[in-house]
C-alpha cells in the first residue's frame, strides 16, 4: 500500500462519537468558520515516524552536549550568560504555553488534517520547554555564579519584567483558539522565531555558550513544521469570505502585540547580552521580520483582501529605541531581578551611537547615574535616583516609555467608568475590543505599593542562600555583593506615578 493511501486510511478512524454533541465536545467554540473547510494537511506524517525524527533529534543534540562538556572549550561571556538568567526564565513559560494553546486548538478546530499537525506540534512544544529546562538545569551545575538559574522556573512568573512575556502568552492561551492559531503560529512562529532560534543561536555561539546554541537550533528544526500548520489553518480560514475580516482583527491585534513583546525581547536580547557584536537587534529584525516576514508572506496574503497591519511604520519606527529604552527599564530595576548586570563600556557606546545615532543624547544621561550608582558602601540605587519605576500598560505590560521616555506615547483612557493607562494606540484598541481580556492583570504597583524595596526583593524571594546577600547586582565582578540592608539604606518606597494625561 501507498504511503499515502495509508495515511488517509489512518485519518478516517476519525469519528463524531453519538454520545455526546460536537459543541459539547469541542469544549470552546471559535468565531471563525473552519468546521466545513478542506485543508491541505501540513504533516503527512505517522505519529511513528514523528517519534523516530524526533527520537534521532534528541540523541544528535544530546550527544553534542555531551562533547562540548567534557571538551570544556572555556568559561562563557558572563555578561551573556548572567543575561540568561532572565532570558531563559521567560523562554519555558512560553513553550509550555504554546502546547498548551495546540491541546485547545486539536479540541476546537473540525478538520482532522490540522488536529493531527496541532498534536505534533503539541508534542514539539512539550519538547522545547523540556530542552530549555535542561539548559537552566545544565547552567545551574557549570556556572560560577549558579544563583538565579536555580529560581528561573518561578521567576518567569513573578518578576516585573517578566510580565511583558507572561501577559503575551496568558493572551494566546485565552484567546478564541483559531485566533490563538494566528497569533502563535503565524506571527510568533513565522514572522519571529527565525530571528529568536538562528539569530540569537548565533550570539549563543559566539559568546562560547554551546548548550543554548545547540538547543536554539533543535528547536527551530521543529519550527518549520509549526509555520505550515499557520499556513494550513490560515489558507483554509480563508477559503471562506465571512473569515476575512475576522482574520483582519486578528492579525492587527497580534501584529502588534507580539512586536511589543517577543520583538521586544529580541531586540533587548540581541543588543545589550552580547559583547561580541556583528549585527544590532534593529538591522536583524529589519532582515528577518520587516523584510521577510511583512514583505513577503504578509505581502501574499494581500490577494485575499488582507491589508497591512494598521501600526506596520510605527513598528519599524519603534526599532531605533526599543532596545535603549528597555535596557534602561530592566537595568534601572535591576534589585527586583535575579542575574548581575553588566553596564555598558566605552566600546558599546560608540557601536550604539554608530548603530542608533542619537543614541547618547537620549540616553547616555542614564547611563551616567547608573555608572555612580554601583558601589553598595554608598547605598544609592539608580531607581530612586531616577525619581522611580514608570506606569505600565495595561494590556502589554511594557512601562509606558516606548519608544523612548521622552516621546512616549502614553495616555489614560477611561473604559466603563474606568481608567486604564495604556502604551500606545495599539494596546488602546486591543484593550477596547475585549476589556475582559486585560482588566484582571495584576502590575508591580497593584502588588508592592506602598512597601519598602528590600520587602518587595524578600517576597519576591531573589535572595541568596544566606538570607541577607541579593541574587541581582548592578555589576559582574563588584568589590562586594549588595545586601538587604545596602538596599534599606537607600529608602525607596513603591509609589505608584501620577497617571499620564488624557487623549485629546
Ligand atoms: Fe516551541
Ligand atoms: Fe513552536
Ligand atoms: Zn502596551
Amino acid at each position: 500500500m501507498k504511503i499515502s493511501e495509508a495515511y488517509d486510511r489512518v485519518k478516517a478512524i476519525d469519528w463524531e462519537p453519538s454520545y455526546i454533541s460536537p459543541e459539547e465536545k469541542t469544549v470552546e467554540t471559535t468565531k471563525f468558520h473552519i468546521h466545513e473547510t478542506k485543508p491541505n494537511d501540513p504533516f503527512k506524517t505517522f505519529v511513528r515516524e514523528y517519534c523516530e525524527q524526533e527520537q534521532e533529534k534528541d540523541d544528535r543534540h544530546y550527544a553534542l552536549l555531551e562533547a562540548s562538556a567534557r571538551l570544556n572549550t572555556g568559561e562563557p561571556d558572563g555578561r551573556w550568560m548572567e543575561g540568561m538568567k532572565f532570558g531563559l526564565s521567560n523562554l519555558v513559560g512560553v513553550e509550555y504555553a504554546a502546547a498548551r494553546a495546540m491541546g485547545r486548538m486539536a479540541r476546537t478546530v473540525a478538520p482532522v488534517e490540522l488536529r493531527q499537525g496541532y498534536m505534533m506540534q503539541m508534542l514539539d512544544e512539550m519538547r522545547h520547554s523540556n530542552l530549555e529546562m535542561n539548559v537552566i538545569r545544565h547552567h545551574m551545575r557549570s556556572w560560577k555564579d549558579p544563583v538565579g538559574f536555580d529560581v528561573a522556573a518561578k521567576a518567569g512568573a513573578s518578576s516585573v519584567g517578566s510580565s511583558i512575556f507572561r501577559s503575551m502568552v496568558e493572551d494566546l492561551i485565552t484567546s478564541d483558539p483559531v485566533e490563538t492559531s494566528i497569533g502563535l503560529q503565524v506571527f510568533v512562529e513565522t514572522a519571529y522565531t527565525n530571528l529568536f532560534f538562528v539569530g540569537l543561536s548565533s550570539h549563543a555561539s559566539a559568546h562560547g555558550d554551546d548548550m543554548l546554541a545547540s538547543t536554539l537550533l533543535t528547536i527551530q528544526s521543529d519550527e518549520a513544521r509549526h509555520m505550515a500548520n499557520g499556513w494550513s489553518t490560515l489558507s483554509s480560514l480563508l477559503q471562506d469570505d465571512r473569515n476575512i475580516p475576522l482574520i483582519q482583527k486578528a492579525m492587527d491585534k497580534w501584529s502588534w502585540r507580539i512586536h511589543c513583546s517577543f520583538g521586544l525581547g529580541n531586540m533587548l536580547f540581541g543588543d545589550y547580552f552580547v559583547r561580541k557584536r556583528t549585527e544590532s537587534a534593529k538591522e536583524m529584525t529589519m532582515r528577518w521580520v520587516f523584510d521577510d516576514f511583512y514583505g513577503g508572506f504578509y505581502q501574499k496574503l494581500e490577494k485575499f483582501g488582507i491589508k497591512p497591519p494598521p501600526h506596520l511604520d510605527e513598528m519599524i519606527s519603534d526599532l531605533d529605541w526599543m532596545s535603549h529604552s528597555a535596557a534602561i527599564y530592566i537595568f534601572g530595576a535591576w534589585p527586583t531581578f535575579f542575574h548581575r548586570y553588566d553596564g555598558l563600556n566605552d566600546d558599546d557606546f560608540e557601536w550604539f551611537e554608530k548603530k542608533y545615532p542619537g543614541f547618547y543624547e537620549h540616553f547616555g544621561g542614564f547611563w551616567e547615574a547608573y555608572g555612580q550608582c554601583k558601589d553598595p558602601e554608598e547605598g544609592r540605587i539608580v531607581l530612586k535616583e531616577m525619581g522611580g519605576l514608570p506606569n505600565f500598560c495595561q494590556v502589554c505590560q511594557r512601562p509606558t516609555i516606548f519608544p523612548r521616555p521622552d516621546i512616549s506615547k502614553q495616555r489614560a483612557f477611561k473604559v466603563q467608568d474606568q481608567t486604564y493607562i495604556f502604551c500606545s494606540d495599539g494596546c488602546q484598541e486591543i484593550f477596547v475590543e475585549e476589556p475582559h481580556h486585560y482588566v484582571g492583570f495584576k502590575n508591580f504597583y497593584d502588588l508592592y505599593e506602598g512597601k519598602e524595596l528590600s520587602q518587595v526583593i524578600q517576597e519576591l524571594g531573589f535572595v541568596r542562600d544566606d538570607g541577607k546577600t541579593l541574587m541581582a547586582q548592578p555589576e559582574l565582578e563588584p568589590k562586594r555583593l549588595w545586601t538587604l540592608e545596602d538596599i534599606r539604606k537607600a529608602n525607596y518606597i513603591v509609589e505608584r506615578p501620577a497617571p499620564p494625561a488624557f487623549l485629546k
